[in-house]
């Protein structure tokens, strides 16, 4: 099972897609970064995956770059595209063709806290739990179906700083397990509903 990777940042969550895909059936056939500079992209060079770098700076529209990176994502003919810290808004078209096929993973109990800066937001609310998500992409931000999530409880001591690298933690074996029950059918979405080994959740 063939997964491209997104990302534009650090990708410690491609590391732990990549660590973990002998024990899982799918494999990482290729990293797109939006942003040359992404230390994920040697992350994927260092585990030998074919990588591409499509700077968004030189395209005048999102319409345009998501165009050319949706070419080049198909080329890897993929089962599954996964957002993996990729921190563009997707285009319309783009979450169009990949309808049932995109996935992101989003550091809140959704539907709370969707956007930037959840860890925060999740203390300033005075929240007692906080978690991840990962959910199907559509075109409204954060608010596409959950798959699977994985919850903490805040503790007085926690900072954002805390929460995050708590919280972290969890999505580094939370999104593998996700990726690799999609791709091998057990998760599966059809007109918006989630069904597990083919029972409607
Ligand atoms: C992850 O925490 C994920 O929840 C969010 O972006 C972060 C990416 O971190 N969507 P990294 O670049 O993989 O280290």
């Amino acid at each position: 099972n063939r997964v491209v990777v997104l990302l534009s940042g650090s990708g410690t969550t491609l590391q732990a897609i990549l660590d973990q895909q002998n024990q899982y059936s799918y494999q990482v056939v290729g990293v797109l970064s939006n942003r040359p500079e992404a230390y994920g992209l040697e992350r994927a060079l260092h585990a030998g995956v074919d990588t591409q770098c499509l700077d968004h700076k030189l395209y005048s529209s999102r319409e345009q770059f998501d165009l050319e990176l949706m070419e080049h994502i198909d080329r890897y003919n993929p089962d599954l595209i996964v957002l993996a810290g990729y921190m563009r808004i997707l285009s319309s078209a783009f979450v169009e063709h990949y309808q049932g096929k995109l996935i992101n993973i989003h550091p809140s109990l959704l539907p709370k806290h969707k956007g930037l800066n959840t860890y925060q937001s999740a203390l300033d609310a005075g929240d007692k739990e906080h978690g991840t998500s990962v959910h199907f992409v559509t075109e409204e931000l954060d608010s596409g179906s959950v798959v699977m999530q994985a919850a903490l409880e805040i503790t007085p001591s926690d900072t954002a700083k805390t929460l995050e690298q708590r919280v972290k933690v969890m999505e580094h074996h939370l999104y593998p397990k996700a990726i690799d029950w999609i791709v091998s059918g057990r998760i599966d979405i059809k007109d918006d509903v989630i069904s597990l080994d083919n029972k409607p959740l």
